[in-house]
This record gives structure tokens, C-alpha cells and sequence, in this order.
């Protein structure tokens, strides 16, 4: 995999200190309260899981499975619910932990839904934001990274659903991609 990956963005080391980061601010944000923290799947599974360790504070974990991009590298502009969280957001205070937010689409869709379940607080964590990249206005809480306009994979990031396991994050040859 790694002859496929054109430049390394961000290292293990530099994605575990982002977390590190990160997960004290949450712990700062939800000191008293139990959150619920709803991973986006599948690119969030492993932010996902390093961020909630780095957080001593109480909280709730669930996820939801949408998806817009169906395995490209442009989004349809469609978000589709394919698995919905288990536990009930009314009332709650819901941090939603992304991996990347790009046009801006699947973050819109997941807040409005939650807004409209009668959350009582909606924040968002995402590690890496592309402001380039917005059609939508969406904004984040807890930012690791500002990206570069490039297509990045790699620690949940995926092309054609593969990539995600890299563990690092890193820009694909276009080559990779060209031929679609
Ligand atoms: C990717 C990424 C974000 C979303 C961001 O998910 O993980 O969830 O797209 O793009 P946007 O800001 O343009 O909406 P994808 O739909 O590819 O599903 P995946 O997480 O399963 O890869
Ligand atoms: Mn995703
Ligand atoms: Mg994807």
C-alpha cells in the first residue's frame, strides 16, 4: 500500500498527539455532563477510538453509518442513512466525531437529523477539515488538521474502500484514481 501513497500528511505520531489534543478538550467541554459521542462510519473507527481514550470524562458511545461518497473520490451530494444509533439523542448532548468534513453534505445531514430528534447540544469533532473543499456551510468544534485540497486516505480514510488501514494519512497518486 504504501507504494500507492504519493506524500505522507500527518504521521502516527502527529495523528496520536492531534488526539491527545483533542480528547483533553472534550474532557474539558463535557466535564459533568455524559455525552453521547456517535462515531461516523466506517472513516471515523479508529479517530474514533483513539479520541474517547484520550478523554477522561463520562460518556456514551454509538455510531451511525451514512454515506455519500459510494467508494469514489467525489461525493454524490446524496447522504444516505444506511445504520442509524441505537440510543436516543433526545435532550442529549450529542459530539459527533468525524474524520474528514469536505463539501460539508454528510455534517450538515447528521446535525439537521440530530437537531431534529431534539438534541440538547450538537458539537462536532472532526480530525482533518478541507474548507476548500465546502458547498455547504458546516462547521466544526474540536478541528485536528486544516487539509489541503488533495485526496487524502489512510487511518479510516478510504479510496474504493480500501487505504483505510494505512496508519498514517497520506495523498494517493493520481495514477491510483485516473484511470475511473
Ligand atoms: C466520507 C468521510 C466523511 C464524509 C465527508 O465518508 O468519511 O464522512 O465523506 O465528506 P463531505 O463533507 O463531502 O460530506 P463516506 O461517505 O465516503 O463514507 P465512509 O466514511 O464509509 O468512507
Ligand atoms: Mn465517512
Ligand atoms: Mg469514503
Amino acid at each position: 500500500m504504501d507504494n500507492d501513497i504519493l506524500k505522507v500528511l500527518y504521521s502516527q505520531n502527529e495523528i496520536k498527539e492531534a488526539c491527545e489534543r483533542l480528547g483533553k478538550q472534550i474532557q474539558k467541554e463535557y466535564e459533568g455532563k455524559t455525552p453521547v459521542v456517535i462515531g461516523v462510519l466506517k472513516g471515523a473507527v479508529f479517530f474514533m477510538a483513539d479520541i474517547v481514550r484520550a478523554a477522561d470524562t463520562y460518556m456514551q458511545m454509538d455510531f451511525i453509518d451514512v454515506s455519500s461518497y459510494h467508494g469514489g473520490t467525489k461525493s454524490s451530494g446524496e447522504v444516505e442513512l444506511v445504520t442509524d444509533i441505537t440510543l436516543d439523542a433526545a435532550g442529549r448532548d450529542v459530539l459527533i466525531i468525524e474524520d474528514i468534513v469536505d463539501t460539508g453534505q454528510t455534517l450538515k445531514f447528521l446535525m439537521d437529523t440530530f437537531a431534529n430528534r431534539g438534541a440538547n447540544s450538537i458539537k462536532v469533532c472532526t480530525l482533518l477539515d478541507k474548507p476548500a473543499g465546502r458547498l455547504v456551510e458546516a462547521n466544526s468544534d474540536f478541528i485536528g488538521f486544516e487539509v489541503p485540497n488533495e485526496f487524502v486516505v489512510g487511518y479510516g480514510l478510504d479510496y474504493d474502500e480500501k487505504y483505510r488501514n494505512l496508519p498514517y494519512i497520506g495523498v494517493l497518486k493520481p495514477k491510483i484514481y485516473s484511470h475511473n
